[in-house]
């Protein structure tokens, strides 16, 4: 019974891994975004998403100074693992040179789940294993899936939970028997007008599928991440619920589903505001200790301001770092509780 069928030694280094990417006053960087989503990104700047774009920004993002003291480590897309900085070295060996751990996403993508209304399945576990090992040797020490779950017009169904379940142990399962931490990522999207207490039975749901599915495919939970949204309102509801509302929301859901063996739950943004992302985040931590570290990998709430300081320029590369090194450090506070939305200005 359990995970006994991975050797001491391979759960041990999983472990430690695991350990690491949720370090105290540390969090991840979501830099993982897909040749879509990083056009969407860069449309905004009005930039062209070329290869070289796309290299320059990211050497931005994983040089900037001081940010491996916030910065535990980088999701990166499958481009990016094999690109190099300007000076030669491959991304996974800088950010390894900086003690940054280097992890990749895995998943291709959503495809809809016919008989259902739009809800998708996340592609990928076709030839995993052999893309998981090729992908450890390139330098990768964790990986991510992400599925997505849509709340309204009677979704989410339980076929869409099931199937997105069975595919994310699936792939932790992989992920761990080709030596590299599984971060599972469920996210519950904010899109539509539902309240709070609609996303917090649907996490409740969600949560409790995704961990009889990873317990099922004998998943070393001492060896994973969990990546979900927090328990808010739909972006469309007129009433917003406070800070401290989805603050208490969230931790009661993990406390009734997350196994206290997993060590770390790290948050993605899924659209806040980065400012509020870092509130929620804080308040949070201040209602601890809790049996799991509560961290954060952010993708837009990390990048957002300074991909709009860098809007593409060499010139612009030092105040984009300050502007990233900013969030980071905003959030390496929150990690503790002791973000203040003064720091904000200074
Ligand atoms: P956001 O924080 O922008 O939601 O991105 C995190 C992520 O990795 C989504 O898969």
């Amino acid at each position: 019974m359990g995970m006994y069928h991975l050797s001491d030694e391979l759960r041990a280094g999983l472990a430690d891994t695991a350990d690491a990417m949720v370090a105290p006053g540390k969090g991840i960087l979501a830099a993982d975004e897909s040749s879509p989503t990083i056009k969407k990104r860069f449309d905004a700047i009005d930039l062209a998403s070329t290869e070289e774009t796309r290299q320059a920004y990211r050497e931005m993002l994983f040089t900037a100074p001081d940010v491996q003291n916030f910065i535990s480590g980088v999701i990166l897309f499958e481009e990016t693992l094999g690109q190099k900085d300007s000076q030669g070295t491959p991304f996974p060996e800088l950010l390894k040179q900086r003690g940054i751990i280097p992890g990749i996403k895995v998943d291709k993508g959503l495809a809809r789940i016919p008989g259902t209304r739009e809800e998708k399945a996340t592609q990928g576990l076709d030839g995993l294993g052999k893309r998981l090992t090729a992908f450890a040797a390139q330098g990768a020490r964790f990986a991510k899936w992400r599925a997505v779950i849509h709340i309204g017009d009677h979704r989410p169904s339980r076929l869409a939970v099931d199937v997105n379940a069975h595919g994310l142990a699936r792939y932790a399962a992989l992920s761990q028997d080709a030596g590299l931490v599984p971060i599972v990522e469920p996210e519950i999207l904010m899109t539509g007008g539902h309240d709070i207490h609609t996303c917090d039975r649907v996490s409740e749901w969600v949560l409790e599928r995704v961990f009889s599915e990873l317990v099922l495919h004998r998943v070393f939970l001492e060896g994973m991440v969990l990546k979900p949204s927090m328990v808010t309102s739909g972006d469309a509801c007129p009433e917003q619920a406070e800070i401290d509302t989805v603050a208490e929301a969230s931790i009661r859901v993990f406390r009734r589903t997350v196994p206290a063996a997993v060590p770390g739950i790290a948050f993605l943004s899924g659209g806040q505001s980065s400012e509020l992302a870092t509130a929620h985040l804080n308040a949070m931590n201040q209602k601890g200790p809790h049996p799991w570290e509560l961290s954060f990998s952010y993708g837009r709430a990390l990048q957002e301001h300074p991909l709009k300081v860098w809007a593409g320029k060499d010139e612009n590369v030092p105040a984009a770092q300050a502007a990233l090194l900013k969030r980071a450090r905003c959030n390496g506070a929150a990690r503790y509780g002791e973000y203040s939305p003064g720091m904000e200005s200074g």
